[in-house]
């Protein structure tokens, strides 16, 4: 339908076509729009040859300008390669009171280290190192090994119980399993470990007292604070590795415990391992979490 009708208001033609009497202008495109076009083609002319555009099957246009990104980006790798390079040499060489002292080596010894603990022992130690039953916490200063940088360090490379050869190795007794104590001991025990938290009197004549200082003060200590080197936890604050509800301390005394800390030499290089210790060395330093 060719049908020549001017718009009395706009003074445009219309299309001729109609909806329900609403007619449709037969206006020019805006000006505006028409310099955009032209400015971005012109654009685009001049990007192509000054910038890498186009693909020439192995190759392609280099552009005028010369840069390539991929250059820029190898060139900045290598460069932060290099710089990585050396501090991690010094985390993996320096003694850890050299280290300390570098406040900027210690910056960067806890930013890298703090992803790898999210990627390595969260899944054990909870984020932050909170721990949970079985898994210590680390963020309070109660140590089963020892809270020092160096000692993190030891326990890091080979583990506790772990299939590596230089392991620390720490086990509780399976006492009922076993038949060292009977149950009857057991339940006796079980209920002088529940008062040890008001301390221990080596020479107190009760039953309970006198099992504990002949069968577990060998590890736990005789005032079951706990022995270094042994891994045998203090009995004596409401710390607990396992719980310290009755039924759990009894399991352990029928069942005894062994837990396993994986050895990380060799999954982790000597300057990730030392950068771990500083870093789980500072958890409570910093007071991350407070012990109770
Ligand atoms: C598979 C679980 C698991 C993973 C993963 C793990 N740990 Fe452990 N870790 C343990 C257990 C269990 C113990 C306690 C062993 C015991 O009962 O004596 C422990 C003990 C420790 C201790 C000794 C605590 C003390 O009181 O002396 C430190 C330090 C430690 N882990 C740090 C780490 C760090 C750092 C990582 C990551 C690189 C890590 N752990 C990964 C399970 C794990
Ligand atoms: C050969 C050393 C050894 C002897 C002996 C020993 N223990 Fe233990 N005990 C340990 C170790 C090591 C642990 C920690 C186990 C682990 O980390 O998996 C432990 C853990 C425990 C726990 C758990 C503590 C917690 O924080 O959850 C209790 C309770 C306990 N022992 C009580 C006793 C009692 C009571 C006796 C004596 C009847 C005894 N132990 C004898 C080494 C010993």
């Amino acid at each position: 339908m060719s049908v020549t009708e001017r718009d009395p208001i706009s003074g445009y033609l219309t299309t001729g076509h109609d909806w329900n009497g609403i007619k449709e202008l037969n206006s020019p495109v805006p000006r505006i729009v028409l310099w955009f076009l032209a400015v971005t083609h012109i654009y685009a002319v001049i990007a192509w040859l000054l910038f890498p555009t186009w693909p020439l099957g192995n190759t392609y246009t280099k552009g005028l300008l010369g840069g390539d990104q991929q250059d820029a980006v190898a060139a900045d790798l290598a460069a932060a390669a290099t710089a990585r390079a050396s501090w991690m040499a010094a985390l993996a060489t320096q003694d850890f009171d050299t280290i300390r002292e570098n406040p900027d080596l210690m910056a960067r010894a806890k930013a890298t280290a703090a992803p790898l603990f999210g990627q390595n022992c969260q899944v054990c130690h909870g984020a932050d190192g909170t721990g949970g039953p079985g898994f210590p916490r680390l963020s309070d200063d109660i140590w089963l090994w020892g809270g020092t940088a160096e000692e993190i360090e030891t326990t890091l490379r080979y583990g506790i119980n772990s299939p590596h050869p230089d392991t620390r190795f720490a086990q509780m007794p399976p006492f009922g399993r076993d038949g060292l104590l009977t149950r009857a001991e057991i339940a006796v025990v079980t209920d002088y470990v529940l008062t040890l938290a008001n301390g221990v009197i080596p020479d107190d004549p009760a039953e309970g007292a006198v099992l504990f200082q002949t069968n577990c003060a060998g590890c736990h200590g005789a005032d079951a604070r706990g022995l270094e080197g042994t891994g045998a936890p203090d009995l004596t604050d409401a710390d607990w590795l396992y719980g310290g509800a009755p039924t759990t301390i009894r399991q352990i005394l029928l069942n005894g415990r062994q837990g396993v800390m994986p050895a990380w030499q060799g999954r982790l290089s000597d300057a990730e391992i030392r950068m771990m210790a500083l870093y789980v060395e500072g958890l409570s330093v910093d007071g991350a979490g407070d012990a109770p």
